[in-house]
């Protein structure tokens, strides 16, 4: 029998999944993975690479070997490549735009499929990323789908780039998100939708609060 329980949150970028999966990790203390952060580092180091981000080939010849650690400190995920911290670093907008194309290749989504379900098998944790209802882990004990409307979700990120001190344009951020949605749902192999048992939730009207609450409601139950 399975010991451990697996939270899937699923949904675009910006609907506020990573954050709600923060407070219910701290909540049920069980652990987060943003697997989302695995792609970034996988497209940082393409860039690296000069490689095209689009060009499976290139991409092949490192993927297999990519020294991609996933490490906590102080409860917070920290994301090491080739040995260097690099949480902060991949989530800048060059990046982000790399992640969703990188995320289109199927060597890309093996090896991080396999590496986030080799995690999910050891501990219980939440997981937030577009596929892992769906595709990850299909038998999550609880799956949810978060979206918000796109002009909600780009002003959220606007937020969250300018407190960090980064110089954005909003129309460019939602021509951004509109982008990466397009990417992420049309894509052949896992692409982003949701699992005909998860539950959907509209966050555009909803506090980070009320949205911890009614999934832990659920989860408590
Ligand atoms: O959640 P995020 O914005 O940090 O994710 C970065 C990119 O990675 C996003 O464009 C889609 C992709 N991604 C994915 O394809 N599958 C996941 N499970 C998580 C992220």
């Amino acid at each position: 029998m399975k010991k451990f329980i697996n939270i899937a949150l699923d949904g675009p970028s910006g609907s506020g999944k990573s954050t709600v999966a923060k407070a219910l990790s701290k909540e049920l203390n069980i652990l987060y993975l943003d697997t989302g952060a695995m792609y970034r580092a996988t497209a940082l180091k393409t860039l690296e690479l000069n490689i095209d981000t689009f060009d499976e080939e290139g991409v092949k010849t490192f993927i297999d070997d990519i020294n991609l650690e996933i490490k906590y400190v102080d409860g917070a995920q920290r994301t090491f490549l080739d040995g260097k911290d690099v949480s902060e670093k991949i989530r800048e907008p060059h990046v982000s735009m790399a992640a969703s194309n990188v995320s289109s290749l199927r060597c890309v989504r093996l090896k991080m499929v396999d590496m986030q379900r080799k995690i999910a098998d050891n501990m219980s944790c939440v997981l937030d990323g577009r596929d892992i209802g769906s595709y990850v882990l299909p038998n999550a004990e609880f799956k949810f789908y978060v979206t918000a409307s796109s002009e909600v979700r780009a002003l959220r990120r606007y937020k969250e780039l300018v407190a960090k001190g980064h110089q954005v344009d909003l129309k460019e951020l939602q021509k951004e998100i509109d982008q990466r949605d397009y990417n992420d749902k049309n894509r052949d192999f896992a692409p982003l939708k949701q699992a005909e048992d998860a539950v959907y939730l509209d966050t555009s009207d909803m506090s980070i609060e009320e949205v911890v609450s009614f999934i832990l409601g659920k989860v408590k139950a």
